[in-house]
């Protein structure tokens, strides 16, 4: 479980999710394809679903999403209490998404950034320690989720 990442994207990052499975594996990462499975159109809170019920089950430690910014999975993804989701855009939102956040989950966006890029981003993302210390604090006070907007 410690090593498997739950994967799942819409039709916007359909092609950077096939492109960013070999890596994972390459990495030495289990690797759990939620979907979507084509570029057909899909909804894609319902992949952000998937893959958050992986984790929560205990299926996945991590967890990978792409749509056609990352904006639209980071937000539906962070609905889930214990899911982190990051969207990322260089190996530094990368780096800073796990050392200060301790991100658990990997937004990227399919339309907004290309194959090597992205690559870059999976490698320093899963590769970078959380920090902890005064992060720790921090990310401490994201729970319980507030509901009042
Ligand atoms: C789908 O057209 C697009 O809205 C979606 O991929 C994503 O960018 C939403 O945030």
């Amino acid at each position: 479980m410690a090593d498997t990442v739950a994967v799942a994207a819409d039709h916007g990052g359909y092609d950077l999710k096939c492109a960013l499975l070999p890596e994972l594996r390459a990495l030495g990462f289990g690797v759990l394809d939620l979907g979507t499975d084509s570029r057909e159109s899909v909804d894609y809170p319902d992949f952000a679903e998937a893959v958050a019920r992986a984790m929560e089950e205990g299926r996945a430690r991590w967890g990978l999403l792409a749509c056609g910014t990352g904006i639209g999975m980071s937000m539906a993804a962070n609905r889930h209490r214990g899911l982190r989701a990051a969207l990322v855009h260089d190996g530094l939102t990368a780096r800073l998404a796990r050392q200060h956040n301790d991100a658990n989950v990997l937004v990227l966006g399919g339309r907004i950034l290309g194959p090597e890029l992205a690559k870059e981003c999976i490698k320093v993302f899963f590769s970078t320690p959380f920090e902890g210390g005064r992060h720790a604090r921090r990310v401490a006070k994201f729970s319980p989720v507030k509901a009042n907007v």
